[in-house]
C-alpha cells in the first residue's frame, strides 16, 4: 500500500534534480504522474523512467512563467487521468549571485516571474481545479532562502520569502475547502542548481560539497530524494492535519 495510492499528483519543474525525484517516488507510491518542465528530452525521461519502473505517467511541456500553459497543464492532466489531487509546484531558478547594488533588474525579473509568480499562477489554476472536486493537497518548493537571508542572492531570497508567504496565506484561504497547502525549504541538496551556485560563489574554486558539506550540522548536503520523500508525505493522507506550514528539510541548517 502506496502512501498516495490512486492520487494524480502533478510535478514542475520534474525533467531534474529534485523534481525528477518527486516524480518517481509519487509514482514508487502508488500515484499517477504528470511530469512538467521546458526542459523537453529531460521531463520525456523522467515520465519514460516512471513507466520502466511500472507506473503511469505522462509528460507535458510547459513554462510555469505563463499562465496559459499553466492553465493547459491542469486541463491536460484532468483531461488524461480524470483529477488532480497533489500538485508540486517545483519549478525554479537560482539566478546570478551579486550584491543588491550591482543586481539587475532582469535577474531580479526573471526569477521572480519562475519561482514566485510561476509559484502564484500554478496555485491559482491548481486550486481552481481542487475546489471542483473537493480537495487535495499542494507543496511549493522554497527554500532555506525562504526563510533566512543569504548575501548575494537578494532575488532569489526576496523569490522564495514570498513563496513561504503565499504558502500559508493559500492554506488559509482553502483550509475549510479541503485543500492543504505547504512548502518545503530545502538546504543544500546535490543538483545542477547547487553547483551552479557554488560555481558563481567560489568562482569555480570549490565544488558544492567542498562549500556547503561543512555548513550543514547533519555533516554533508542532501540527495533529491530526501527531499521527495517531505514532499510526497506531505502530500499524502499520512499529513492530513498539516497546513500552512513551511518545513526545512535541511540538515539543520536552520537551527544553528
Ligand atoms: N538544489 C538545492 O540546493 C535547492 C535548495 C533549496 C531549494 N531548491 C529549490 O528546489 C527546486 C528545484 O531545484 P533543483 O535544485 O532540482 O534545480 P534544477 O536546476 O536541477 O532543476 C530545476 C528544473 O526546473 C526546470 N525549470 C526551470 N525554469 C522553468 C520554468 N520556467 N518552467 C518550468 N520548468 C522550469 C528546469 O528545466 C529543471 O528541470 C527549485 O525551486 C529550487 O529553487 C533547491
Amino acid at each position: 500500500m502506496g502512501l498516495v495510492d490512486g492520487k494524480v499528483a502533478m510535478v514542475t519543474g520534474a525533467a531534474a534534480g529534485i523534481g525528477r525525484a518527486t516524480a518517481l517516488k509519487f509514482a514508487g507510491e502508488g500515484a499517477r504522474v504528470v511530469v512538467s518542465d521546458i526542459d523537453i528530452e529531460g521531463g520525456e525521461e523522467t515520465a519514460r523512467m516512471i513507466a520502466d519502473a511500472g507506473g503511469q505517467a505522462l509528460f507535458v511541456a510547459c513554462d510555469t512563467s505563463d499562465a496559459d500553459q499553466i492553465d493547459a497543464l491542469v486541463a491536460k492532466t484532468v483531461d488524461t487521468y480524470g483529477q488532480l489531487d497533489c500538485a508540486c509546484n517545483n519549478a525554479g531558478i537560482e539566478g546570478k549571485i551579486m550584491p543588491l547594488v550591482d543586481q539587475t533588474m532582469d535577474n531580479y525579473d526573471r526569477i521572480m516571474a519562475v519561482n514566485a509568480r510561476g509559484t502564484f499562477l500554478c496555485m491559482k489554476a491548481e486550486i481552481a481545479q481542487m475546489l471542483k472536486t473537493g480537495g487535495g493537497a499542494i507543496v511549493n518548493l522554497a527554500s532555506v532562502a525562504g526563510l533566512i537571508g543569504f548575501p548575494g542572492l537578494s532575488p532569489y531570497v526576496a523569490s522564495k520569502h514570498a513563496v513561504n508567504g503565499m504558502t500559508k496565506n493559500a492554506a488559509l484561504e482553502y483550509g475549510k475547502a479541503g485543500i492543504r497547502i505547504n512548502s518545503v525549504c530545502p538546504g543544500g541538496i546535490d543538483t545542477r542548481m547547487l553547483d551552479s551556485l557554488a560555481e558563481q560563489a567560489t568562482q569555480g574554486a570549490q565544488d558544492s560539497h567542498e562549500m556547503l558539506d561543512p555548513l550543514h550540522p547533519i555533516g554533508r548536503i542532501g540527495v533529491p530524494d530526501e527531499v521527495a520523500g517531505a514532499i510526497v508525505w506531505l502530500s499524502s493522507p499520512a499529513a492530513s492535519f498539516v497546513t500552512g506550514i513551511n518545513m526545512p528539510v535541511d540538515g539543520g541548517f536552520v537551527a544553528q
